[in-house]
């Protein structure tokens, strides 16, 4: 019997993989212009670490983490996320010695038990970006000013960016209070969940999805109403800063981020397309993570997008995977030995050629060749090679001339550049 992959860990097959291909390289491009760089951590962490920075009360930490036990019994963790993994990097490896600012980005495997549907599976493709030492409300407007000209040059349609603010060590404790206070008198009408992390994580039953949680929690109070002088400062600098760039967004004061290290200015690009998968990049500020886990006391803000969701969203009939510039076709021994030589001198100049490996008739070598939609095709026979000339056929042009073989590769290349 064939063994099968794992339940809600996908192959990404030639034909996909393109559109993947795609958005990497926009990231890089993109990113790369407004001065990050790569960071790649392993995939594998110690389970600490996560329980450290997203919380142990998340749902990602309680009941999603793939952890087990290493041969020497350190319990270990696929990494659910990015964030915590660079950040131990950046303090291991004091990266603040050398620049007190750090713009990181990761492109990588992310690994979550959760329930596999549309848009949500069990290993995960995130691209993600963080910048570590600043807290000035500008960056926050340049950090999404980045993902939203990410979005719109990889063309994902009716996307919208949602802002909110969840206060800082002084303003939350304060509004997580009175947000219990109101959750204990309509502890009756909450799902067994939020019912039993109410004084734990009560913010998590304003996101929660059941009814009854969402009718209880109509009225319940906003944390932006709550925010201290600084964070209500630096929410109103942060849309001003969006306004003067120019980037459209709304704000969600209902928004809740599923990991607790989040501090000020939080976001989500929603999408209406996906079902309950609907943030297709979310992330936030973390001022206290990187004191938390050991670090200088450094601000940050960060995002990540899930690669999956964006597959789906984008039109990808125009990413189609790269044609071939030559396709060698050859009739007869001799010339199939010489064609062999000559396409690998080819390709070791840069120019994309293929052959058909196996002798067959040069009627089946043209099926392929058009197969693989080539823009070219060099027919060499045995008489010819005689004579030192080969057919050179223009695919999209369905037109055909001699070329000299001493002249080919010069007027190879000249014609497969110009294409
Ligand atoms: P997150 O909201 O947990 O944040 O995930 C970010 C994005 O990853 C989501 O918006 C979604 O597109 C994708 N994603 C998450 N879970 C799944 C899944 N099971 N299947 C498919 N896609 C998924 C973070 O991970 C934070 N580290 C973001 C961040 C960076 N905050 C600050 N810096």
């Amino acid at each position: 019997m064939s063994i099968s992959g794992i339940k809600g860990m996908n192959d990404i097959l030639p034909g996909a993989v393109e559109t993947w291909q795609h958005l990497e390289q926009e990231a890089r491009r993109i990113f790369g212009t407004f001065g990050y760089r790569e960071i790649r951590v392993p995939v594998v962490e110690k389970t600490e670490l996560f329980c450290r920075s997203i919380g142990e009360t998340t749902d990602i930490v309680e009941k999603e983490m793939y952890t087990f036990s290493d041969k020497g019994g350190t319990s270990m963790t696929l990494r659910p996320e990015g964030t915590a993994p660079v950040i131990r990097a950046f303090i291991q490896h004091k990266l603040y010695a050398q620049d007190p600012v750090n713009k990181l980005y990761y492109i990588g495997p992310m690994f979550r038990h959760e329930r596999p549907q549309k848009g949500r599976y069990r290993q995960f493709q995130q691209i993600g970006a963080e910048v570590i030492g600043l807290d000035d409300p500008k960056i926050d407007a340049q950090l999404l000013a980045m993902l939203s000209h990410y979005f719109e040059a990889v063309q994902v349609p009716d996307v919208e960016l949602q802002v909110n603010s969840l206060g800082c060590a002084e303003c939350r404790p304060v509004y997580r209070q009175a947000l219990i206070g109101y959750l204990e008198k309509r502890l009756a009408q909450l799902c067994s969940d939020c019912q039993r992390r109410y004084t734990t994580n009560p913010l998590r039953a304003l996101d929660c999805k059941v009814p009854g949680c969402q009718e209880a929690t109509s009225e319940a109070p906003a944390m932006l109403e709550h925010l201290c002088e600084g964070c209500s400062g630096h929410f109103d600098q942060v849309q001003m800063h969006l306004h003067n760039l120019e980037v459209p967004f709304k704000i969600n004061p209902r928004m809740v981020r599923g990991l607790d290290y989040y501090t000020k200015t939080t976001f989500e690009m929603v999408t209406g397309s996906l079902g309950a998968q609907n943030a297709v990049a979310a992330g936030g500020r973390y001022d206290r993570l990187i004191a938390d886990l050991g670090g200088p006391d450094l601000p940050g803000i960060g995002f990540a997008m899930g690669l999956e969701r964006l597959a789906l969203l984008i039109d990808d009939q125009e990413i189609m995977a790269a044609r071939p510039d030559l396709f060698v076709a050859t009739l007869g021994r001799e010339a199939e030995i010489a064609g062999f030589k000559l396409l690998t001198k080819l390709q070791r100049q840069g120019v994309q050629a293929e052959m058909e490996y196996s002798g067959k008739s040069l009627k089946a070598q043209l099926r392929r060749a058009d197969k693989l939609r080539a823009r070219h095709v060099l027919i060499l026979g045995d008489d010819e090679l005689e004579r030192g000339v080969a057919q050179l056929r223009d695919m999209d042009q369905s037109s055909q001339e001699e070329v000299a073989l001493v002249n080919l590769e010069a007027h190879l290349q000249k014609n497969v550049s110009e294409a």
